[in-house]
């Protein structure tokens, strides 16, 4: 095996997104582009990554600081000129070089491994990683002669009406020799329609010079699909989610209308999960068994099993197994809770730690509470963390009840078995065992109605 490096070409214009970020830093399944392309590449084994950049490229450089070797494309002259800006980094590491377009995200571990793998067999100087489209496309067509070996590729722009019928065109992957690249680096000129230095020239630029050149034909024609435009963009989103989801049915998640559940890569979902239609899972979510889970969205949580949640938002949060959540309900960050809880329609938890058996099913607040087992809130209570300046924390003793619309204003120690009578103002902390009622007596006048109303 060669030492392999790669270099990423991330410094085009992006000119047919129509947008003043870079294309690269566009966003598809919770990532940007080029942190799916570089991803790849390191989980395929390469560790030396040189990214392409241009001179304006402040965000690329801010979002990834010395995660990369940056290679400076002082004009963007095409994708040749972009790979021999990094020529110093290419010279520093020796062996081969794996080029990728920072704009395919779709050539993933698998295939990476695969191509190298074919190349590498081969001995070729030059391999690229190619596939055959049959729809409308602006790829570079592989042109090949009557043996099949690969002559040169040409651009669709710069194609005529025969070359256009190619239907095996190129992915923008490729694994090169680094010393016979350098060696011929003088002879690759801009005559064509773009007036750029194609990359892609290189193939007969070494057919020339009696190199070795092949192409990698995958199966997966998906792999090519570069974002040139936002149609692009929404593209890839579905290849995307059709893989992520694929792969999930087959391990034994059950997801009803998989177009429309969008769950992101880094997720994991125990067997006999069920996920309805609209529910969108990201980021490092960790789902266990038999969950029921109906048009939610769930961030970074954790949750256990025998779960049923539905129409709720679950942020940074985790809960143990056996509880029913929503519809409704808004977990916000680091709020956990136990096993076996009914958090019902419109009730928001934030920082809020309920062990098991809890009941809060319907319209409450509870933030920064700790709350134990088996306490019923009920309809309305809330928990008053927030004097104007800073956030206090309460407690709520296990068996307690809180009764309807009232205020638990933090910080407060409410001791077990205590029970609240609706409408209270709790300010004091209470023994176990208390009963607590603070609110206004009512008045009743009787016969007075005229003159009170
Ligand atoms: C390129 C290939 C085409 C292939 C397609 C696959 C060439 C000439 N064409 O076309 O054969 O089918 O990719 O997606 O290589 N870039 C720079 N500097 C530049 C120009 C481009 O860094 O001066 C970067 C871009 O940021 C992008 C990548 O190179 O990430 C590809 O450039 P792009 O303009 O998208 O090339 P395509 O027209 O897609
Ligand atoms: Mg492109």
């Amino acid at each position: 095996m060669s030492k392999i490096s790669a270099v990423v070409l991330a410094a085009g214009k992006g000119t047919r997104m129509r947008s003043d970020r870079p294309k690269v830093l566009f966003e598809v399944y919770g990532k940007a582009i080029l942190s799916h392309v570089t991803d790849n590449i390191k989980d395929a084994g390469i560790e030396n990554i040189s990214l392409v950049v241009s001179p304006s490229s402040d965000e690329i450089r801010e979002k990834y600081g010395d995660s990369f070797v940056y290679s400076v494309q002082e004009t963007p002259l095409g994708t040749g000129h972009a790979l021999l800006s990094a020529k110093e980094f290419m010279e520093n590491m020796g062996g081969k070089v794996y080029v990728a377009c920072g704009d395919a995200p779709l050539v993933d571990e698998g295939c990476i491994r695969q191509f190298i793998s074919y190349a590498e067999e081969g001995e070729y100087d030059l391999c690229l990683l190619s596939a055959d489209i049959f729809y409308k496309n602006s790829y570079g067509r592989i042109v090949r002669d009557e043996n099949g070996d690969m002559l040169r590729i040409v651009e669709t722009k710069d194609a005529n009406e025969e070359e256009r019928k190619i239907t095996e065109v190129n992915s923008g992957t490729y694994l090169i020799d680094i010393n016979k690249l350098l060696s011929c680096a003088g002879e690759l000129q801009s005559n064509n329609s773009q007036k750029e230095y194609y990359l892609t020239d290189f193939v007969e630029i070494f057919r020339n010079h009696g190199y070795k050149v092949g192409a990698y034909k995958t199966e997966d024609s998906d792999v090519v699909l570069g974002v040139n435009t936002r149609i692009d963009l929404a593209k890839i989103n579905k290849v995307m989610q059709r893989r992520i989801n694929e792969e999930l049915m087959l391990s034994g998640v059950s997801i009803i209308d998989p177009e429309n559940t969008y769950i992101e890569k880094d997720v994991i979902i125990g067997k006999d999960t069920v996920i309805y239609p609209g529910t969108f899972i990201s980021g490092k979510t960790v789902i266990g068994e038999r969950n029921e889970i109906f048009s939610s969205r769930i961030i970074s949580s954790v949750i256990g099993n025998d779960n049923v949640i539905e129409s709720s938002t679950i942020e940074e949060s985790s809960m143990g197994d056996h509880s029913k959540i929503g519809p409704y309900a808004h977990f916000r960050p680091k709020s956990s809770i136990g096993n076996g809880l009914k958090i019902g329609n419109f009730v928001e938890l934030k920082n809020a730690h309920l062990a098991d058996g809890v009941k809060a099913s319907h319209h409450a607040y509870l933030g920064d509470v700790d709350i134990e087992e088996d306490v019923n809130i009920g309809c309305g209570v809330i928990t008053a963390n927030y004097d104007g300046e800073n956030k206090h924390r309460s407690r709520i003793g296990r068996d307690s009840f809180i009764g309807c619309n009232s205020n638990i204003v933090s910080p407060v120690n409410v001791g077990e078995r205590t029970f609240v009578a609706a409408g209270s103002n709790v300010t004091e902390d209470t023994p176990p065992g208390s009963f607590v009622i603070g609110r206004v007596r009512q008045e009743t006048k009787v016969n007075k109605k005229h003159r009170y109303r």
